[in-house]
């Protein structure tokens, strides 16, 4: 603990040595949220992470979280230096949805509205002409469909089903997954309601049709928070990544929260009940590259400047 303390320490003077602030998500370890939050930084989704990043004063963003999130960090700031704890932390939709396969697939059908989740690279969203969080999806699409347009979606096959059944939407979608929410189990999801019938199900829309359809609450990270705090329950059974149990037990202090049940061997994970790259982020890290200035998020200009279009026409939207 000591050691830990001395560490948390290092930390935040470099931070202010640096004019740095860490912009964390929902999925990192408990304590660099903690951190965040006691140093002036910020605990979000995706949507609020690329929002609060672009409007903080400071001259060096620490983006904790996975690489799509740093890259549009740095897109949307690139006067600012962007560092991460680990630039190999991935995902498996952006893995999924490589840049020249997606532009194969956006020249078959040029008569499309290009949409892409934000787990993607720069390089696919320099190809899309708009870009979305879970927490912005639905909004997004019910305009374009408003509109008369038909949309070609990647890469989450579940939240683009989700998003085209509660919108009526015509939508194409690509192919991804991701690995934590794709092994959550519906059977055994069903037998943990049975136990607990009191509880309220509350469902990340990445997690597959079966387990969506037992929701009373389906939607982003910072909307299931505000559900665990809002809903007239006690008890919740949460399908999404388990760092998230840190803000929920912030947000509803009291409440018990319990962890929906995995497959263990899913189709493309072993053991993803954590999210393998959002659990890289750890204070070691954070602090040596505080230290060296190493990991600084790079984004060939030419990408940039065009993915920031998609990026720029949500944070519009969705002022
Ligand atoms: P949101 O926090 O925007 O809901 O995204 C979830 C996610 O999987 C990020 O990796
Ligand atoms: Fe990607 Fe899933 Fe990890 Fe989020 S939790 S970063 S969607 S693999």
């Amino acid at each position: 603990p000591a050691e830990r303390e001395a560490l948390r320490a290092r930390i935040k003077r470099l931070l202010e040595e640096q004019d740095a602030v860490l912009v964390a998500h929902y999925y990192t370890d408990p304590e660099l949220q903690r951190l965040a939050d006691e140093t002036g930084g910020h605990v979000s989704d995706s949507l609020d992470m690329a929002r609060f990043g672009h409007e903080h004063p400071a001259s060096t963003l620490v983006v904790c979280g996975v690489r799509f999130m740093g890259e549009t960090a740095k897109i949307l700031n690139p006067e600012k230096r962007v560092l991460m704890p680990d630039l190999g932390a991935e995902c498996s939709l952006d893995l999924a949805c490589p840049a020249e396969a997606f532009a194969a697939f956006c020249d078959r059908h040029p008569d499309r509205t290009v949409v892409v989740y934000a787990n993607t690279s720069a390089a696919v969203k320099a190809r899309a002409d708009w870009m979305v969080t879970s927490g912005s999806a639905l909004d997004v699409v019910r305009h374009l469909k408003a509109r008369g347009e038909r949309i070609l979606w990647a890469p989450d096959r579940h939240l683009g089903r989700w998003v085209r059944e509660q919108t009526g939407a015509d939508m194409l979608l690509w192919d991804g997954a991701c690995v934590v929410h794709e092994s959550f189990q519906a059977e055994a999801l069903a037998r943990l309601r049975a136990e607990h019938p009191q509880a309220k199900v509350l469902v990340h829309p990445e997690s597959p049709a079966e387990v969506v359809a037992q929701a009373d609450y389906v939607g982003s990270t910072s909307g299931i928070i505000e559900a665990a705090r809002r809903m007239d329950a006690e008890v919740f059974i949460v399908a999404t990544e388990p760092g998230i149990f840190h803000k929920m037990r912030e947000a509803a202090p009291g409440k018990t929260f319990i962890e929906a049940p995995t497959g263990g061997r899913g189709a493309t994970c072993t053991s993803c009940e954590r999210c393998p790259w959002m659990a890289m982020n750890g204070l070691r890290r954070l602090a040596q590259v505080l230290e060296t200035g190493a990991n600084e998020v790079h984004v060939d200009p030419a990408v940039a400047e065009r993915a920031l279009v998609p990026i720029r026409r949500l944070l519009d939207f969705a002022r």
